[in-house]
């Protein structure tokens, strides 16, 4: 057992307990790949510097190819007793090149080093995320274009409320989504900015080049504020208000999915892999995935809260409170990455290599749609609209119309099955044409303003989409 790895000020070993409650390297040993950049950034920077040799730099780089092999490979030998993963990586940097190894520390403290390392694993996850919910909106509008003449109820209150493309029901998605990619892109610029040179806290007194080690990098600019560099995770935690964002909306897409499969509905279906069976009723077939990501969604939001009211109480500058914040975030990443990518396929199908195009996505039963979409006089509204554009104010033709709705219902019909004499006895000036106007699709084809709900709208969103993506 380790008495200590700081220095000889200490009088007593570590309590195994103690040992285990502080150390990190369980879980930030993910980082090593951001680590292991990190320090040959610093080294290379301090060599050109004059601060160590171009002998020990090439030596760092050495050893640290050296153990990126070995982690890669399942061959390193991670230590508690060492921490974390920087301790481990530089200890055993030290073992395979002795004095150069030691030199590596200069002008740097675990403080700057690890800000680094996170922002840098960060930037790199980011990108993925961006990737997946672009592929997402791809997904969503592969099935859209299939789908721009089905018809579905659209709901508030989840009443029937008027009739709606389902095409133009799958882009309000791609919407959330392509502001949770931006989103994603806006934090991205705050998390890529560079802590490394802050030292402990105050700087140091080496003639360290800060921009130098950002370009190395890839980093878009250089913390300014010693103290703040070190000590603040407000990129991490909005990162983690993105991610939260981007659950929810998934979160609302499963709700959705789940209440469509379900036997009353009966608007798609997902492909079998996506859902469980039941051990005592042989005849389930259940939604689990998107049950799971509505679960999930949870999980990401507590996560935010999580890491927020770690940050709350902390005076300047680092603490070690700090530490708890890779968890959640590695947590939040994992499952922001599973869901994204499980959804692309869900919804789309799987990719077919060779015809680049997506096979076995949901399936779409448009009569259950159109069935249900028949079902709670889901055209009334233009009925009114049909009364005004004969001279009544929209209060009188509301009022005359829910008469109409009583009388329909009343006879256990839609309002278009409504005989002309019927109708016309709530309106002297409603003739034949209101027929067109009560159907389905003289409803939808109505509603042609931007973002409404006509099949051309939804065609021009669809160009609008795919050009924005880059997609064919
Ligand atoms: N494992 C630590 C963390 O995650 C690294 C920084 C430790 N710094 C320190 N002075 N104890 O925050």
């Amino acid at each position: 057992k380790k008495s200590q790895a700081w220095s000889a000020l200490f009088s007593e070993p570590m309590s195994e307990l103690v040992q285990r409650y502080t150390a990190s390297v369980d879980f930030d040993q993910r980082l090593w790949r951001a680590d292991i950049a990190g320090s040959l950034a610093h080294a290379s920077m301090l060599a050109t510097q004059g601060v160590i040799s171009e002998q020990d730099r090439s030596e760092i780089e050495r050893g640290m190819s050296q153990i990126s092999k070995e982690i890669e490979g399942g061959d390193f030998e991670w230590k508690l007793a060492l921490e974390d993963v920087h301790l481990n990586i530089e200890a055993r940097l030290t073992q395979l090149i002795g004095d150069a190894g030691k030199r590596l520390h200069t002008g740097r403290s675990r403080n700057d080093q690890v800000a680094t390392d996170i922002r840098l694993w960060l930037r790199d996850e980011i990108d993925l995320i961006a990737g997946l919910l672009r592929e997402l909106q791809g997904a969503l509008i592969e099935v859209a274009e299939k789908n721009v003449e089905v018809i579905l109820p659209g709901f508030t209150h989840l009443q029937v409320a008027q009739p709606v493309s389902f095409a133009h029901h799958l882009l309000a998605y791609v919407e959330m989504f392509s502001r949770d990619e931006a989103r994603m892109a806006d934090v991205r610029k705050r998390v890529n900015q560079l802590p490394l040179g802050s030292a402990a806290l105050a700087g140091t007194t080496y003639p360290l080049d800060r921009e130098l080690v950002a370009r190395t990098l890839g980093m878009e600019g250089v913390c300014q504020n010693s103290l703040d560099a070190v000590s603040d995770r407000d990129f991490a935690i909005e990162f983690s208000a993105a991610s939260s964002l981007v659950m929810v909306h998934i979160s609302r897409l499963s709700e959705e999915l789940i209440l469509w499969m379900s036997q009353n509905f009966g608007f798609i279906k997902i492909a079998d892999r996506f859902t469980t069976g039941s051990s005592i009723m042989p005849q389930k077939k259940n939604p689990d995935v998107p049950e799971l990501a509505r679960g999930k969604t949870g999980r990401v939001v507590g996560h935010l809260m999580g890491l927020i009211t770690l940050m709350k109480g902390q005076p300047l500058a680092y603490n070690k409170d700090n530490q708890e914040d890779k968890e959640p975030l590695f947590d939040i990443v994992d499952t922001v990455r599973d869901t994204l990518r499980i959804f692309v396929e869900m919804i789309a199908g799987q990719l077919d290599a060779q015809t680049g195009s997506r096979q076995g996505g949901i399936t779409v039963n448009a009569p259950a749609m159109e069935q249900a979409a028949l079902k709670g006089y889901a055209t009334a509204t233009d009925l009114a609209d049909y009364l005004v554009k004969k001279g009544l104010p929209f209060r009188d033709a509301h009022e005359t119309v829910a008469h109409a709705v009583k009388a329909a219902q009343s006879h256990n019909c839609d309002l278009s099955e409504l005989p002309l004499a019927v109708l016309q006895g709530f309106h002297p000036d409603i003739e034949k044409d209101v027929y067109e106007v009560l159907s389905l699709r003289g409803s939808l084809n109505a509603r042609n303003t931007l973002g409404g709900t006509a099949p051309a709208q939804v065609r021009a969103q669809i160009t609008r989409h795919k050009a924005r993506l880059g997609v064919a």
